[in-house]
């Protein structure tokens, strides 16, 4: 077994997905992480604690619509690759204003591309072969499934949201960059993330903290829509997969095979919480669901066929949802110091998305 450990840009490695890559590409001894983050509301260096001391970690503050900045981290660290994360990720915010999903996932993922390219081009012929690139991207890119099927590599673009529209439109640019380029870049195609280290804008973090404050935990219309849960580490070592062993120009989609409705989902939660945080004298959390407005443009299901990279890169999720779901709950009430800070400061839990 080989004993090189590339050194890799990771982008948006501040952030929930971006953070637990670089725990575990750091933390294992898989890579040398340059983490390149702008740090906007959604980073967090305390996620990075565990390995912020390494030497094989560096950061850099850098907002990847800087072509320059951008270009500057390729001259300093001279990589074999890059795995690109940052984005604006949250569905509802693009819905109040989708100009910064532009910039960010859009224009960003651009100016990552061309400095990527130029950099790639330049390489010796030696490092040359190895170079990748891999964009990390979503589901959602896809649209809506009805009741039945599943979203595989093939299935035709779709996007619903701003937010999704601008993922959509990001893949499409690394697409041409390998068609036109040659450019040795793979995309990936995840379902919804969760576990530790989560912004509390996001559903399940929302209602793990809601339920902590007695707060009502507000569910989108019927609570039937469904989400295809995977736990975030299984998300980190399948990117690692993919970006090591995946083959340039392939898309891979990556999902844990496990659907549940928004409300099952909550209940789960309310469940969880009535076991390790007992509110006795009020009751069981389930008295505090509560339904609101439903989401613009909300899609009704998302679930992933994960067969290709399960068959030709050999992933398989560690994690199902109730192993999952578990930690994450007992990991939110413990890491009280994690997201105090978040709830005082940038995010105290309103409801966004219902701007028109
Ligand atoms: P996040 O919002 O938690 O983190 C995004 C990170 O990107 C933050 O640290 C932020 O500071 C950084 N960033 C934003 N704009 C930037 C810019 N202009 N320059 C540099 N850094 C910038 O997001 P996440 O949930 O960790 O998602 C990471 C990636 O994975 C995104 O590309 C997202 O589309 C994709 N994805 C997310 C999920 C999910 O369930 N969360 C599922 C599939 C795919
Ligand atoms: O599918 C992958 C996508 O998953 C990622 O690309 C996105 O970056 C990520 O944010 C996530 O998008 P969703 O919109 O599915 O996640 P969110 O946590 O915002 O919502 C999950 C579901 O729960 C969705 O159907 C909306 C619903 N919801 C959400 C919130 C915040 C509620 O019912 N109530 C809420 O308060």
């Amino acid at each position: 077994m080989s004993d090189f450990k590339p050194t890799v840009i990771v982008t948006g490695g501040a952030g929930f997905i971006g953070s637990a890559l670089c725990r575990y590409l750091v933390g294992g001894g898989l890579a040398k992480v340059i983490n390149v983050d702008k740090l906007t509301y959604a980073a967090n260096l305390a996620s990075l604690g565990s390995i912020e001391d390494s030497p094989d970690y560096a950061f850099r503050q850098v907002d990847i619509c800087d072509g320059a900045g951008v270009r500057g981290v390729f001259e300093e660290f001279a990589p074999d690759g890059v795995m690109h994360l940052a984005a604006e990720s949250h569905v509802d915010r693009s819905i109040d204003g989708a100009a910064e999903f532009v910039e960010t996932n859009l224009l960003g993922t651009f100016q990552m591309l061309e400095a990527a390219r130029g950099y790639w081009q330049g390489l010796e012929d030696g490092r040359k072969p190895g170079f990748r690139f891999l964009h990390v991207s979503t589901d959602e890119v896809y649209g809506s499934l009805g009741a039945d099927g599943l979203f595989a590599e093939t299935t035709a673009y779709d996007p619903s949201s701003p937010y999704s529209a601008s993922k959509a439109g990001s893949d499409h640019l690394v697409t041409a960059w390998h068609r036109t380029y040659g450019f040795p870049a793979v995309i990936s195609n995840c379902s919804n993330n969760y576990g530790p280290f989560h912004f509390p804008e996001k559903l399940i973090p929302l209602m793990i903290l809601n339920c902590l404050r007695h707060r009502p935990l507000p569910v989108y219309g019927k609570g039937d829509n469904v989400r295809d849960w995977l736990y975030v580490d299984d998300h980190a070592k399948a990117l690692w997969l993919i970006w090591s062993k995946g083959r340039p120009g392939e898309k891979y989609n990556v999902g844990g095979r496990n659907e549940r409705t928004n409300i099952e989902v909550v209940r789960r939660v309310c469940q969880l919480m009535d076991r390790y945080a007992p509110d006795p004298p009020a009751g069981g959390h389930e008295r505090l669901i509560t339904y609101v407005t439903d989401r613009p443009g909300h899609d009704a299901r998302y679930a992933i066929d994960a067969t290709k990279l399960e068959t030709e890169l050999g992933w398989k999720a560690e994690e199902d949802f109730d192993t999952g779901i578990e930690k994450t709950v007992r990991w939110y009430l413990e890491n009280q110091d994690w997201w105090q800070p978040i709830l005082d400061g940038s995010y105290a839990g309103e409801r966004l998305g219902l701007k028109s």
